[in-house]
């Protein structure tokens, strides 16, 4: 579907009950070889509530991101994806920038996340934000030949703010799509 810049603003904000038969269709377009079966779409809406986020026009879902609620201090990003027709456009690095000032509002000191070896755009994306690769490819991760790298963020103390913060988003709305990339 074409996005016209001028007249369909996108906005993140928390993801609702009613998202979830478009989240599960979204899911398998960003994961066609991997995607979530229903059962745990739907348990990773009612643990991550407020930490799933999505990208939307008002009727059409574009991405979503799901965090979880940090734990002793930690998070992990379980999964992030923004439909084909708006990559490249900095939907992805918002996401992460307003899930990153979530986390750190609450906290959170370190924020965890896999990525798969050759996804490139990906792992990009995850090493401007800062985080950083630990170890090495970890072999048959999430099963035979499913191989990932770990990587992971250190988030200062919102108190504290410090050189290098990931760039936060403004507010949770964002009102047009950039056409530059940034
Ligand atoms: C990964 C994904 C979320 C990125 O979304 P996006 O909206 O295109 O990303 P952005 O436009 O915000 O780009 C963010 C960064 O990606 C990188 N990037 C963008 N285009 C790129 C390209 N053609 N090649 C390599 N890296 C690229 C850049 O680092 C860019 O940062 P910059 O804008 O500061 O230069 C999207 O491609 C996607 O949904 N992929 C399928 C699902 C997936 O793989 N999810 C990640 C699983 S861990």
């Amino acid at each position: 579907m074409p996005l016209n810049p001028a007249r369909m603003p996108l906005r993140i904000r928390s993801a609702v009950e009613n998202d979830l038969p478009a989240l599960a269709n979204l899911d398998a377009e960003a994961f066609p070889m991997d995607p979530y079966p229903p059962v745990v779409l739907r348990q990773h809406f009612d643990v991550c509530r407020d930490h799933f986020l999505v990208l939307d026009d008002g009727h059409t879902l574009y991405g979503y991101l799901i965090a979880t609620p940090p734990d002793a201090g930690r998070s992990w990003i379980l999964s992030l994806g923004v439909t084909r027709d708006v990559w490249g456009h900095g939907w992805g690095r918002r996401l992460m920038a307003e899930s990153l000032r979530q986390l750190r509002s609450e906290h959170t000191h370190e924020v965890r996340l896999t990525v798969h070896p050759d996804n490139d755009r990906a792992v990009s994306l995850y090493e401007h934000l800062g985080f950083a690769q630990e170890g090495d490819v970890h072999k048959d991760y999430f099963g035979l030949g499913k191989h990932r790298i770990l990587m992971a963020l250190k988030l200062p103390d919102s108190a504290a703010p410090a050189r290098g913060t990931p760039p936060s988003v403004p507010s949770a709305t964002v009102n047009s799509v950039r056409t530059d990339g940034s």
